[in-house]
């Protein structure tokens, strides 16, 4: 995708923020998509888990929400645009589908850790990405959202513990 650039007198060169610009708009599409699956997720969730459960996938939410402001604003730094629509982010993510059907704690576990598990990954790959283009500061950025996934994929895994 070409992307067209604002005037910054950031000293990255321009191609390298044009394709940082690229990297961080794929990742903001699905950390949106996050945000709103893990809210899907803290709404419908029901059984005798529920208080934590529903707590905790909204803890999540936040993240995925604070993930976006992120990366939206590294985009805008390096003189991009943020692409951060809910339609776009529909478009372009890379998580899948969140199953509406689900209800129970495990139905909502499994789903929510197969998208922090996608997102972490994606973000995660990033890190290499944004170092060899010259910019280990969107480089960190992806190593910090990495961790912070990582992170809550354990909350959300550890509720499986016992289970199989
Ligand atoms: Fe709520």
């Amino acid at each position: 995708m070409t992307v067209k650039l604002h005037p910054t007198k950031n000293d990255l060169p321009a191609k390298s923020r044009a394709q940082l610009v690229g990297l961080l708009n794929e990742r903001l599409a699905s950390a949106i998509d996050l945000e709103y699956q893990a809210k899907q997720a803290h709404w419908n969730v029901k059984g005798p888990r529920f208080h934590a459960l529903h707590e905790l996938f909204d803890e999540v939410a936040s993240a995925a929400g604070e993930a976006a402001d992120e990366l939206a604003e590294r985009a805008v730094q390096l003189g991009g645009t943020a692409r951060g629509s809910v339609r776009l982010a529909a478009k372009t993510s890379a998580l899948e589908e969140y199953p509406l059907e689900a209800v129970s704690g495990d139905e909502h576990v499994s789903a929510l850790s197969t998208a922090l598990a996608t997102f972490g990954a994606q973000v995660r790959e990033g890190i290499e990405a944004a170092a060899k283009l010259g910019d280990a500061d969107t480089s960190d950025l992806f190593t910090e959202l990495s961790r912070a996934a990582d992170k809550h994929l354990w909350f959300v895994e550890a509720h499986l513990e016992g289970k199989s």
